[in-house]
């Protein structure tokens, strides 16, 4: 397989492997045609701003089931979701959260925009978040980078320049390899290689979809990257 092939590789891995997350949707669902929401996506990827995964998926399920739509977040009373939200840590993260709801129902009609600039724009949401939700969201091919696709970029690619200097670089493969057809799915795919394949020690090579064009692999230097410059 060429580098030219790697993108379809990882899908077809995502296709089979994704992590079963209650802000995913199902491949059964997604066959069915059903599209994520960009409230759950936003939600999602608020919670885990600063949260891992595991931490997240209660507290999440809690606000959906409590606060269907974005719209119903919006109306909550302040003090009910700085409580839901207690344990997540980071607090000023509630309140853009409600102060985002707010700007979505009144200004917004209920939808979030689909652009990363509009985004942006709103309370809580910076570039990777509105990266994540524009890609997951509505499919529009931003390029995603967090610390697990870093990880995996860096070892695809045998990037030896050493974080944060290799950002722009990383960035650049990404929007590369990026599959103009599933790039929120691309994203959540090499975020899923990275938490139980790519892992920082001991990496899963034999199971990974990138095996054969990884060149950190072949160098054999994959585990060692990526490299942080020294503080
Ligand atoms: N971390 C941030 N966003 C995520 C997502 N959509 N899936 C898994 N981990 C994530």
């Amino acid at each position: 397989m060429t580098l030219a092939a790697a993108p379809s590789a990882l899908i077809a891995w995502y296709d089979r492997h994704a992590r079963p997350l209650p802000w995913r949707v199902s491949p059964e669902d997604r066959a069915l045609g059903v599209v994520p929401d960009p409230y759950h996506v936003w939600l999602s990827e608020v919670m885990l701003q600063q949260t891992t995964v595991a931490a997240v998926k209660s507290y999440y399920s809690a606000f959906v089931e409590r606060w269907p739509r974005v719209e119903d977040l919006a109306a909550a009373g302040e003090e009910d979701v700085m409580k839901a939200w207690a344990g997540l840590g980071y607090y000023s993260r509630a309140r853009n959260l409600k102060k985002c709801a707010e700007t979505v129902a009144r200004d917004h009609g209920g939808r979030f925009p689909q652009t990363e600039e509009g985004l942006k724009a709103l309370p809580g949401i910076g570039p990777y978040t509105a990266a994540a939700i524009a890609a997951i969201a509505f499919d529009r091919p931003a390029a995603v980078v967090d610390g697990n696709i870093e990880r995996v970029i860096t070892r695809l690619e045998a990037i030896e320049t050493p974080l944060p200097d290799a950002k722009p670089q990383i960035r650049d493969h990404v929007a590369e390899l990026m599959p103009p057809d599933r790039p929120g799915d691309f994203a959540q795919a090499m975020m899923d290689l990275g938490a139980t394949i790519c892992t920082p020690r001991k990496p899963a090579c034999a199971l990974c979809p990138w095996m054969d064009e990884c060149a950190g692999r072949r160098k054999g230097i994959a585990e060692t990257l990526p490299h942080k410059a020294a503080k």
